[in-house]
């Protein structure tokens, strides 16, 4: 399996009028990051949370936030996430005019940038931008809701993936994390795992099996399990 591996238990499955709570008991549980959603029922049918929402959890936890932005146009909502204590930074290349300037912005602000592609979204729009990546995040749902199955074409995609970043990295590039991002389950996150990913998103998998105190470990636990027997 890849060595390093991370979880992000993503909060749009979480209890909205508990956030706080609930970051801080994935956190306990393990979690090595807060995958934020944001959609803007422009760029996706569904509409979720802002910069607000991410400044008032973010004294809740130290792990980082990985702001995943389903919003078209993208550029605006960058200073403003970055303020709001954003560590990392995703956007659909799609929904920006100019992708390169975009992730330089995102740097440019401190924050670790990345790319997210959707399903049918070529790997190609990472050809010309390696050097200015730190995340790519491939969809294996379309974007909009959480509680969506696994797209198994999305296993050959993380190959090429891995394949793209490993080449780039031993021709002495920096590194670049490979996310996956929907449907991941502890029945999935081995093969997932095996075909590259060395982070992976998981909401209703997380906030969907709560331990009996109202925490996450064991969930967290048999995810974690299931990835090392990639
Ligand atoms: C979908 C979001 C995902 C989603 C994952 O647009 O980007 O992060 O919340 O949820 P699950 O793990 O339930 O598919
Ligand atoms: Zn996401």
């Amino acid at each position: 399996m890849t060595p390093t591996f991370r979880i992000a238990p993503s909060i749009l499955s979480a209890d909205f009028s508990r956030l706080g709570e609930e970051v801080r008991a994935i956190e306990a549980a393990g979690a090595d990051l807060v995958h934020f959603d944001v959609m803007d029922n422009h760029y996706v049918p569904n509409l979720t949370i802002g910069p607000l929402v991410c400044e008032a959890i973010r004294p809740h936890v130290k792990i980082a936030i990985d702001v995943h932005l389903m919003v078209e146009p993208v550029d605006a909502l960058i200073p403003l996430f970055a303020k709001a204590g954003a560590n990392l930074i995703t956007f659909h290349p799609e929904a920006s005019r100019h992708v390169d300037r975009t992730l330089q912005l995102i740097r440019d602000h401190g924050c670790k940038a990345g790319i997210a592609l959707n399903p049918a979204t070529p790997l190609a729009w990472m050809d010309h931008v390696m050097d200015r990546l730190d995340i790519v995040l491939l969809m294996s749902v379309n974007p909009g809701f959480g509680g969506q199955k696994f797209i198994p074409a999305t296993l050959g995609k993380l190959r090429e993936a891995r394949r793209r970043i490993d080449a780039h990295t031993a021709a002495g590039g920096q590194p670049i994390w490979l996310e996956v991002d929907g449907g991941v389950k502890t029945d999935n996150i081995g093969e997932i795992v095996a075909a590259g990913a060395d982070t992976c998103v998981a909401g209703s998998a997380v906030f969907g099996a709560p331990d009996a105190d109202g925490g996450y470990r064991s969930v967290m636990n048999e995810l974690r399990r299931a990835a090392r027997t990639a």
